[in-house]
């Protein structure tokens, strides 16, 4: 049967949150309001109707990740896996193969990013387990150059995206969740490291949009990357 499989990344250090209020671990146990990171995370994409979790981890922090969550979820079908070199967003994603069978979808979440509404609530899931290619998500911020940047044609179809551009071709920023289809290994694997040494989650994006079959949804509603302290104030206080 095929299924839609839930892969949140979680095995980056966050170097620009160490120290903030104390922490000296990842930026995924970090508590935001009382709860860590990564608890929210599973909260927010279970209420979204999501199952099937596969949890990619540092190996620094690996096994004090799965007894936070294992303590807070001890009835959720969740695997780990590690990401043993910080190689970039389709590398750790790609740690996540041997739990993504042929006919599965991939719903990929960067597990620092946070969303007012669910970002797939006018995508069936049941939809979703059958479509084929990508789904991208979409929203619009002044700062377009700290983001991927993607470049939309008068149907809203992805022309282009662009990892933090200098002079960014819109301010459609593309927000850390993805659709993938099971192809979605072998695409990574054709992937070379960018300049800065990293398997990018853009370079497979944009290998679906040559293939035309990458998708846009342009998100309403307030959209937090929580990689900075002064972001997690602000998605304290959205949550407050
Ligand atoms: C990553 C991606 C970028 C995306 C962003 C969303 O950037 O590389 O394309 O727009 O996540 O959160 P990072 O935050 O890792 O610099």
């Amino acid at each position: 049967m095929n299924k839609l499989k839930t892969v949140i990344a979680a095995g980056g250090l966050g170097t620009r949150l160490q120290g903030f209020r104390g922490n000296e671990s990842t930026k995924i146990l970090l508590e935001v309001d009382g709860t860590p990171m990564i608890v929210r995370q599973i909260e927010q994409l279970s209420s979204w109707g999501l199952t099937e979790f596969i949890i990619i981890t540092n190996p620094a922090f690996d096994k004090l990740i799965r007894e936070v969550i294992i303590s807070y979820f001890p009835e959720k079908n969740i695997n780990f896996t590690i990401q043993h070199e910080q190689k970039g967003i389709s590398h750790a994603l790609m740690c996540a193969k041997e739990f993504i069978n042929p006919g599965d979808s991939v719903f990929f979440i960067l597990g620092d990013n946070f969303f007012e509404y669910n970002p797939i609530m006018n995508l069936k899931i049941n939809e979703l387990m059958k479509s084929r290619g990508a789904y991208i998500f979409s929203y619009k911020v002044n700062n377009p150059e700290e983001f991927g940047v993607a470049e939309l044609d008068s149907n809203n179809n992805v022309v282009s995206i662009e990892e933090k551009p200098k002079n960014p071709k819109s301010n459609n920023a593309v927000v850390g969740v993805y659709v993938y289809d099971d192809t979605v290994m072998k695409k990574i694997e054709t992937l070379k490291p960018s300049a800065r040494g990293e398997y990018e989650v853009t370079d497979l994006n944009n290998l679906y949009i040559l293939e035309g079959t990458c998708k846009n949804i342009t998100l309403n509603g307030w959209w937090i990357d929580a990689g900075t302290p002064d972001r997690i104030l602000e998605l304290e206080s959205k949550l407050s």
